[in-house]
């Protein structure tokens, strides 16, 4: 088990773009940190550097306490498990787990006691003698993570290991890697583009956009305290509401003349709805036209629009709106986000010393 650190690592395949850029990021020993961020942002690429599958062009990554710039794949002590677990077809499951081992001369009787362990953990007993296509999508996932946790290395390694199944088992799996993570206690780094998979294993979340980080933290941190507008989009869904300041009218900038509010941020489900959108109090009121609504059950999303803007909003289930209606809805403050024109979050901006003399809080307003 090893701390890993990430040390302005930049990655250039060809000319001067860099899928990854100057990226730093700590992972504690025994820590589940989960990098997420859109198709193409560099994940991948940073994963593979981590294995020694890809070159570092820049920077330095130390696993324990050594540089690995330089070293192989094979002696950096790490287990990566692909999407496609990357099984050899025509070896039992025992063997499929075994071969790393024999390939590096460990003797039969440690090979066996550590299979076995393993594919008790993993509840794969039963299965050992089993091809890999005599088996289901999680078995084969769980094979692969037998593969990995047999070779007891210093840190995991995931790149989307769950994108091939089925809705209900990847979140079974999801479940399992996480237990199987805390209960080996090994340091892991594991890659999706789900952002839910993402909040829902990471001890730590980076969010990463076009080969940066945009924010690191623990997941609620991160969705509470989103760092900016691109993380307050992609963490979350449905995804927060941002609406440009401008389009708030004149009511509600008069309190943030001083400010550099450029976009203010509302989550679908911190809305309060109101009877009456004058009523007095901090936040934001909003006239609200609903053009959609999508019942699920419990709860129902109405998508309609505050002015010209898109806004979906989040109301109990068997609250009875149509197509059409128009609703005063209201954000108490605290709820509120607020980012710049350079969509970087904004902080105590609501304090008095934030904006001036001007005002505190943002009251009440209406979208023109
Ligand atoms: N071998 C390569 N040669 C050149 N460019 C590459 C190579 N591999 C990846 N890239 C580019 O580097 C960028 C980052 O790719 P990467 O595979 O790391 O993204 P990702 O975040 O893993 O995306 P996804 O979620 O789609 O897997 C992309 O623009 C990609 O086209
Ligand atoms: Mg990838």
């Amino acid at each position: 088990m090893a701390r890993l650190h990430i040390d302005q690592v930049s990655k250039i395949y060809t000319g001067t773009q860099r899928a990854v850029d100057a990226v730093s990021i700590d992972v504690d020993d025994g820590e589940f940190l989960v990098l997420v961020g859109p198709s193409g942002c560099g994940k991948s690429t940073l994963l593979r550097m981590i294995a020694g599958l890809e070159a570092i062009t820049e920077g330095a990554i130390t696993i324990g306490e050594r540089v690995v710039n330089d070293l192989d794949p094979a002696a950096r002590d790490i287990a990566m498990v692909f999407q496609n677990y990357a099984l050899y077809p025509h070896m039992k499951v025992y063997d499929n787990m075994a071969y790393g081992l024999r390939n590096r001369g460990i003797a039969r009787d440690e090979i066996d006691r550590r299979v076995r362990e393993a594919a008790t953990t993993l509840e794969l007993g039963p299965l050992l003698e089993r091809k890999p296509r005599e088996l289901s999508g999680g078995q084969r996932q769980r094979v692969a993570m037998g593969r990995a946790i047999v070779r007891n290395p210093a840190a995991f390694l995931f790149d989307e290991p769950l994108s091939n199944l089925d809705a209900k088992l990847r979140s079974h799996m999801r479940v399992e890697i996480k237990h199987l993570q805390r209960s080996l206690g090994i340091t892991s780094v594991y890659v999706t583009h789900d952002q839910l998979e993402a909040m829902t294993l990471a001890d730590k979340l980076v969010v990463m956009n076009a080969g940066k980080v945009e924010q690191i933290g623990a997941p609620l941190d991160v969705y509470e305290r989103p760092a900016s507008t691109f993380v307050a989009s992609f963490i979350g869904a449905p995804a927060m509401n941002l609406i440009p300041f401008s389009a708030l009218g004149d009511d509600g900038r008069l309190g943030l003349r001083d400010a550099t509010v450029a976009t203010i941020g509302f989550r679908p489900q911190d809305i309060i709805e109101v009877a009456n959108d004058n009523e007095d109090g901090d936040g934001l009121s909003l006239r609200f036209v609903v053009d959609a609504v999508e019942p699920v059950g419990s709860e129902s999303y109405l998508h309609g629009k505050v002015g010209a803007e898109r806004v979906v909003v989040r109301i109990d289930g068997r609250a009875p709106h149509r197509e059409g209606d128009r609703i005063g809805i209201a954000v108490p403050s605290e709820r509120l986000h607020a980012f710049d024109a350079d969509g970087r979050r904004l902080e105590g901006w609501r304090t008095p010393d934030a904006v001036g003399d001007a005002g505190t809080a943002m009251r009440k307003t209406r979208a023109t």
